[in-house]
């Protein structure tokens, strides 16, 4: 671990079938008004909101409801919350449901206590909130984006046509209620995107120096074979607890930050698929997976030893008699593979994109990291938008 580090994460996590027994207790520490977050209403069929709302009820707490939080949440959105969270007082946002109405909630912890452009402020300027945000929790029902324990609230303002994140300590979930069976509801198409986004974020990490011997790439290695393994399971049987315990475990850990220690850190395809999600509102892990192959082939001559290391340590590619170059394309041939049979969509045109036409667009407005193997030019994700079409 030859760079240095600070390592933190607040989150309370309760994790496993009962899971929400905790949530009466640990809703006795605040207030007594709750904001109740969530999305389009998946959570009223499949159950988890009458589970929820007897919980508060037995709590005696008075509950507003902030319902209708879109997929890729936007800021107009996040105002409207806000102003939601201030004429009840909110004492607490409680988020029920996957990454977009997590996000949306820790955005409106800020939206309800602080005037004017906060998108300005802090998801441009990434300024750190200089005000208390209300405390939010989570109660999960999707997996892959580790809002759940992370501090990122990733945002669109389709005014300007921008998807971005603000981080900050202030605005990670006080506590996360993580039960696997709320997610035997969700459709395959959204649980494979979820899964790739998993695997996109330790990918993000893993592929950047330092490439020193260091736990993070070893742990990294270790979380990608197991979500490997049980996206094979949860796709035979959507209601495996084993399988989609280890996947929703997998994500949270992804971005908690425990493998973030000694690594620059790339994330330069959630740069490219933000960007594009800005443009055409598609589900975010679909989008890595369009993109990262094409990615990948582009940077990996920048990376050869660890994408040779990743070809057989994580995909069993067998090196005896290969060159490097060979063993290291034939890992990212897996990933692609991969894709094709987890059923995620392998092209933007799979993916919903109708032509190619504000693929330029896209580009020139990607904004570029430096933490990779290789920095891209404009032009460069443009090759790479193009050849994911
Ligand atoms: O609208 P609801 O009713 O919630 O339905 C959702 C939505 O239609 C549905 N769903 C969720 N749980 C379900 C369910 N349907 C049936 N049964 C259940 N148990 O699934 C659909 C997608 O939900 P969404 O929350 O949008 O998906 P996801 O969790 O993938 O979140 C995507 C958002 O998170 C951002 C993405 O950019 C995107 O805006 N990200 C957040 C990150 C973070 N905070 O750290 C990092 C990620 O890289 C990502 O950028
Ligand atoms: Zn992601």
């Amino acid at each position: 671990m030859n760079r240095d580090f600070e390592f933190f994460n607040p989150t309370q996590v309760f994790f496993g079938r009962s899971a929400m027994e905790n949530l009466a207790p640990v809703l006795s520490m605040y207030g007594e008004n709750v904001l109740l977050a969530y999305g389009g209403g998946s959570i009223r069929k499949n159950g988890v909101y009458d589970q929820v709302m007897a919980v508060l009820k037995t709590c005696g707490k008075k509950v507003t409801e902030f319902a209708g939080i879109m997929p890729n949440p936007t800021y107009a959105k996040v105002l409207e919350g806000g102003a939601l969270a201030r004429a009840c007082s909110a004492d607490l946002i409680l988020a029920v449901g996957g990454g977009s109405v997590i996000d949306c909630a820790k955005a409106v912890s800020i939206a309800a206590v602080e005037d004017g452009d906060l998108w300005t402020k802090y998801w441009l300027e990434k300024r750190q909130p200089d005000c208390d945000p209300i405390p939010v929790g989570a109660v999960l029902t999707m997996v892959g984006t580790g809002s759940e324990m992370d501090g990122d609230a990733v945002i669109t303002n389709e005014e300007t046509k921008f998807k971005t994140s603000c981080w900050d300590y202030a605005i990670y979930p006080r506590f996360a209620i993580l039960n696997p069976e709320f997610t035997y509801s969700v459709p395959e198409y959204q649980m494979v995107s979820g899964i790739f986004d998993i695997l996109s974020h330790i990918m993000e990490i893993y592929f950047s120096p330092d490439d020193e011997d260091n736990i993070s790439d070893d742990f990294a290695e270790a979380l990608m074979k197991s979500v490997i393994r049980n996206t094979a399971a949860a796709l035979e049987n959507p209601r495996d607890y084993t399988a989609r315990s280890n996947l929703m475990w997998a994500s949270s850990l992804a971005l908690s930050g425990i493998l973030s220690p000694g690594k620059r850190e790339d994330w330069e395809v959630h740069q490219i698929q933000h960007q594009l999600g800005a443009y055409y509102d598609c589900a975010h892990g679909m989008g890595l997976a369009a993109i990262s192959p094409a990615y990948y082939r582009l940077v990996y001559i920048y990376g050869l030893p660890k994408f040779r290391r990743f070809a057989i340590n994580v995909w069993g590619i067998d090196p005896a008699g290969k060159g490097d170059l060979e063993v290291a394309m034939a890992g990212i041939d897996a990933l692609a593979d991969f894709i094709k049979e987890s059923r995620m969509t392998p092209t933007l045109r799979a993916l919903g994109i109708p032509d190619e036409s504000r693929l330029e667009e896209i580009a020139k407005t990607c904004n570029l990291r430096k933490g990779g193997y290789h920095p891209l030019s404009h032009e460069e994700v443009l090759q790479i938008l193009r050849e994911s079409f």
